[in-house]
């Protein structure tokens, strides 16, 4: 009996064979895989519970880790988790590893956010090449490459299926050996259509978080992952209403208005953003493929240009929630072009043309209730706490709050609105973050003079979310500011302080134009009804779950803020109650980031509609205490 068993190993581009001492193998595939210099995607930690790992046994046995049960390849090619099965001694096993399983990217770190998922390099859409002289059954060349690239991509039996464009018949029969074709994910299905651009030409991908208050856009290099450029601008709705109520009422009173807010976001936000990627890139707006969009179930419905007046009114049922490929062209976010010419099989010329002008596909990324939106469902994924064993909470300031905790198997959220004066919105000073934003105060325990950092040594021109953040926990330990977020008597003479007509402001800065900063007792209270809105959720949802805050391992604090928050300001100003430093991790944008894996990542969006589809929603209004936690969270006490 051989001493020895050995694994032969089919992957895209190599075939190799990897020889196990029987001694040795009670080891993972994924480990002999990595040793190998074939690492897969390990995104939940080797703990069987993502997709990331499979891999199909073609002949041979092998054996289940957990159980001991053993898996024969003779009973029919199988897909298993890599993480989860061993080598059988003395034993040979064939197995393809489908490129898709390949470890692409470790968990990453960029300027806005942090994504502490592994993924593979599997984008919504691709190029690939096909040998045609390869294909096994050249008599029907469409089935034949459809069929190599189920096979390249086999994953489980539901998974999407690849279909032929209508045009790829003509492009394959041409006598060339190798096929520039492109793979593009649909929703429902891949299309396998030809390629008219050169073969090394760069192709592009956008991803977006539509914010109530904020858009960002990031351009991304479908063939390496690579981020060339990111661009934000306010969302144009906001001066149609600063919430998402204010807007869904709107539409309920004013049909039109349906298509005044998708103008607003589509036209005049995000398509202005993706001009501004592509002209400062130095690319063209043909080389951009695919745009993946979150954001709360709200703001999809208006830039789907579906009303979302039923959202409005119980039972606050989306007219949409699952994830939607539409055309962007038809949306508005880029400009027209013009007609294709005929095509008449007078050749591919003609062809290429009007594939170039063909619309890009938007996925609008899936999400799981009126209130929970595919927002908070991309941060699940990016924080990686899906897949987590301890019990953690992903807290996501913004206009809408999302508040989504993992406790075993079950995923929990709930929503609350907060309004935009995190994002610095609606306030006397308020300015988004940016040059010029001050985003740090700090004021001196005896005098409260105030000592400022600013975004990009810029003059100040505002103050930004962090900033308020910062002035408020500094003020209270201060004294500058009482429990109810007045200010205090003792400080009634202070330089800084002014007096309006029915409430006080406190003078930060003075902007070169001679106007000051003031942050006013009106700020403070808009700031304090949203720290107190996010704090309740927290509160509640932990109650549901009988959980104490310090049973909680990872609170993931999430923010168009990114990194810039000052965690020991967010504990003394009282927006995570309860909760102590160690426990807190910034993890930025993480609907941009869950975008941004969704785009590069097809297994991701797969895992995401998951999620969504098991994530079970806490109405707070029905909670019987959420109005007097509320009430006490208001307080700085
Ligand atoms: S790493 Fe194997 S199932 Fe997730």
């Amino acid at each position: 009996m051989a001493t020895y068993s050995r694994l032969i190993v089919h992957a895209p581009h190599e075939k190799i064979v990897i020889e196990i001492e029987a001694n040795a193998s009670g080891q993972r595939l994924t480990e002999w895989l990595r040793r190998a210099d074939l690492p897969l995607n390990t995104r939940c930690g080797q703990r069987g519970l993502c997709d990331g790992c499979l891999i199909e046994l073609v002949s041979g046995p092998l054996i289940r880790a957990d159980s001991g049960q053993v898996l024969d390849g003779a009973d029919g090619p199988m897909l298993v988790q890599g993480c989860q099965c061993c080598p059988v001694p003395g034993s040979d096993a064939t197995l393809q590893v489908p490129g898709r399983s390949l470890l692409a990217h470790r968990p990453q770190v960029v300027t806005s956010f942090r994504i502490d998922v592994c993924r593979a390099h599997d984008p919504l859409w691709q190029r690939i090449t096909l040998d045609v002289e390869q294909l096994a059954d050249r008599s029907d060349l469409v089935s034949a490459a459809c069929e190599t690239l189920r096979h390249h991509r086999s994953r489980k039996p539901q998974e999407v299926p690849v279909e032929p464009d209508p045009e790829l018949a003509a492009w394959l029969a041409l006598e060339r050996p190798v096929h520039a074709l492109i793979l593009e994910h649909r929703g429902e299905h891949w299309v396998l259509k030809p390629d008219p651009d050169s073969p090394d030409a760069e192709s592009f991908g956008v991803a977006i978080d539509v914010g109530t208050t904020t858009v960002v856009a990031m351009l991304v290099d479908l063939s390496t992952g690579q981020i060339r450029n990111t661009a934000s601008a306010l969302n144009g709705q906001a001066r149609l209403g600063d919430n998402v109520l204010t807007r869904i009422n709107q539409c309920l009173q004013k049909p039109e208005m349906v298509r005044r807010m998708q103008h607003a976001v589509c036209h005049n936000t995000i398509r202005p953003l993706l001009t501004e990627l592509v002209t400062e890139s130095g690319i063209t707006i043909e080389q951009l493929k695919t745009v993946v969009i979150a954001g709360n179930t709200t703001m999809l419905h208006l830039v789907a240009g579906v009303d979302p007046s039923p959202l409005g009114t119980a039972p606050f049922t989306p007219a949409f929630i699952e994830h939607r490929v539409l055309a962007a062209r038809s949306l508005s976010l880029l400009p027209p072009t013009s007609e294709p010419g005929p095509s008449d099989a007078k050749g591919i010329a003609d062809r290429s043309r009007n594939l170039k002008a063909s619309d890009p596909s938007v996925h609008l990324l899936p999400g799981a209730a009126a209130y929970l939106g595919a927002d908070a469902i991309a941060g699940v994924l990016s924080t990686g706490m899906a897949y987590r064993d301890q019990p953690c909470l992903l807290v996501d300031v913004g206009t809408n709050g999302e508040i989504v905790l993992k406790q075993g198997d079950r995923l929990l959220g709930c929503a609350t609105a907060a309004g935009p004066a995190f994002e610095g919105a609606g306030l006397t000073s308020g300015v988004r973050a940016g040059d010029g934003a001050i985003s740090h105060i700090r004021l001196d325990g005896e005098t409260a003079e105030p000592e400022i950092e600013v975004i990009g040594r810029r003059p100040p021109i505002g103050v930004c979310g962090t900033g308020y953040v910062d002035f408020i926990a500094e003020g209270r330990v201060s004294g500058l500011i009482g429990p109810t977020g007045r200010f205090s008597d003792r400080f009634a003479q202070h330089p800084r302080l002014v007096h309006q007509a029915n409430h006080r402001g406190f003078e930060i800065e003075q902007c070169s134009d001679g106007k000051g900063i003031r942050i006013t007792e009106s700020d403070i209270a808009s700031l304090l009804q949203a720290k107190a809105a996010i704090a309740a959720g927290i509160v509640c949802l932990l109650r549901r779950a009988e959980l104490r805050p310090e049973e909680v391992a990872t609170l993931y604090l999430a923010g168009g803020f990114g990194f810039h928050m000052n965690i020991d300001s967010v504990l003394r100003c009282g927006l995570l109650p309860g909760f102590a430093g160690e426990q807190i991790e910034l993890v930025g944008n993480s609907s941009l980031a869950g975008a941004f894996v969704a785009l590069m990542d097809s297994g991701v969006l797969e895992e995401m509609k998951e999620i969504a589809q098991r994530l079970e929603m806490v109405e707070l209004n029905l909670e019987p205490d959420f109005e007097s936690v509320y009430i006490d969270q208001l307080s700085l006490a």
